[in-house]
């Protein structure tokens, strides 16, 4: 499983990095990136939650 930002459709609410930074971080141009790692298990529930808590829904975790 892995996390996947549409930068397009982020506003850079800093929202997700809050929730999972194990897996989010803010890049240089204020918009979200996802690491390109598999999600370890204990990290799953909480970058779930930072996909369904964006505002603009532009995270995707599968
Ligand atoms: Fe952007 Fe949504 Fe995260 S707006 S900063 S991807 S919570």
């Amino acid at each position: 499983m892995k996390g996947f930002v549409d930068k397009d459709t982020c506003i850079g609410c800093g929202l997700c990095p809050s929730l999972c930074p194990e897996i989010f971080e803010m890049d240089d141009d204020g918009k979200a990136v996802a690491k390109n790692v598999e999600i370890p298990e204990d990290i799953v529930d909480s970058a779930k939650e930072a996909e369904e808590s964006c505002p603009v829904e532009a995270i995707t975790v599968e």
